[in-house]
C-alpha cells in the first residue's frame, strides 16, 4: 500500500487517533480564526482575551463578542424583527476566563460540589466558548432566559432554522447523539460564530462542532494528499 494511502486509512482507523491528528493541525491553534474549538477537552489559557471586542448594537446585556460576530448578530436580530416581528436579546456575550470561573464556581456551589451536574450547562474556566467572543446567549424579549422552552418560542424557532445565514450555528444540539459529544445539555439558547461560508455546512450536516471539524480536516487532508506530485517511482513507496 503506497505510504500516503497507508496514513489515511490509518487516519480514518478510530475516532481518537483521528482527533488526535485532526486537533494537533491547524484551525484549532488559530485563535484568530472562525472554526476554533473550545470545550473542555481543548481549553483557553487563563490570560486569552481576543484581540478585539465590540460592543453589538442590540438590545440586552453583556453585548461585546469579536467585531465581526457582533455586526453580524445586529444583522440577525434585525431579520428575525422583520420576518417574525419577534424582538431578541443579547444575554450572554464575551466571558473573561475569571467571569466564567465565578460564574462556575456558583454552580459547582449549588449543586454541592456535584461536577458532573455542574458541567451540564456550565463550563469550567477555560473551557467556555464564551471566552473567544464568538459565542452568544439570546432570548426572546419578555420570555424566560436559559431555559430550554426558548426553543418553543417563535424567536427560538427561527434562530434555530435561520442562525447559519447570518454565521452562526447551535451548538449544542438536542439528544443523547449530540450531547455525548458536545459534552453538555441541550442549550437552544446558545449560538456560536462561525462565519457564513462554514455556518451553512455545518447546519446542513447537522452535526457537532466536533464532528464536522473532524470531517473537514479529513478533507482538507485528502485534497492536500491529492495535490501531492505523484512520485517517479511509485514502488519506491510501497
Ligand atoms: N453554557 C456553556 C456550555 C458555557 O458555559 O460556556
Ligand atoms: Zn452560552
Amino acid at each position: 500500500m503506497p505510504v500516503l494511502t497507508k496514513l489515511l486509512s490509518l487516519l480514518t482507523a478510530g475516532t481518537m487517533l483521528i482527533s488526535g491528528a485532526v486537533y494537533e493541525a491547524a484551525p484549532q491553534h488559530d485563535a484568530d480564526g472562525l472554526l476554533f474549538l473550545v470545550n473542555r477537552q481543548y481549553t483557553l489559557s487563563a490570560s486569552y482575551t481576543p484581540e478585539d471586542l465590540e460592543m453589538s448594537d442590540v438590545p440586552g446585556q453583556v453585548r461585546r463578542m469579536r467585531p465581526d460576530a457582533a455586526a453580524a448578530l445586529k444583522e440577525m436580530f434585525q431579520a428575525c424583527k422583520e420576518e417574525t416581528k419577534c424582538q431578541l436579546i443579547s444575554i450572554s456575550g464575551f466571558r473573561s476566563y475569571e467571569k466564567q470561573a465565578g460564574i462556575y464556581s456558583r454552580k459547582l456551589r449549588s449543586v454541592r460540589k456535584d461536577v458532573a451536574k455542574a458541567q451540564e450547562y456550565v463550563a469550567p474556566p477555560g473551557a467556555s466558548e464564551h471566552q473567544t467572543g464568538l459565542a452568544m446567549d439570546i432570548g426572546q424579549k419578555n420570555k424566560a432566559h436559559l431555559e430550554v422552552s426558548f426553543r418553543d418560542t417563535e424567536g427560538g424557532k427561527w434562530c434555530a432554522e435561520n442562525c447559519w445565514r447570518f454565521g452562526f450555528i447551535l451548538r449544542y444540539g438536542e439528544g443523547e447523539e449530540w450531547e455525548s459529544i458536545t459534552g453538555y445539555k441541550y442549550e437552544p439558547w446558545h449560538f456560536r460564530y462561525v462565519g457564513k461560508e462554514f455556518a451553512k455546512a455545518i447546519h446542513e450536516a447537522n452535526v457537532p462542532l466536533e464532528t464536522w471539524l473532524i470531517d473537514y480536516r479529513i478533507k482538507t487532508m485528502q485534497d492536500m494528499i491529492g495535490r501531492v506530485p505523484i512520485a517517479a517511482t511509485p514502488t519506491d513507496l510501497e
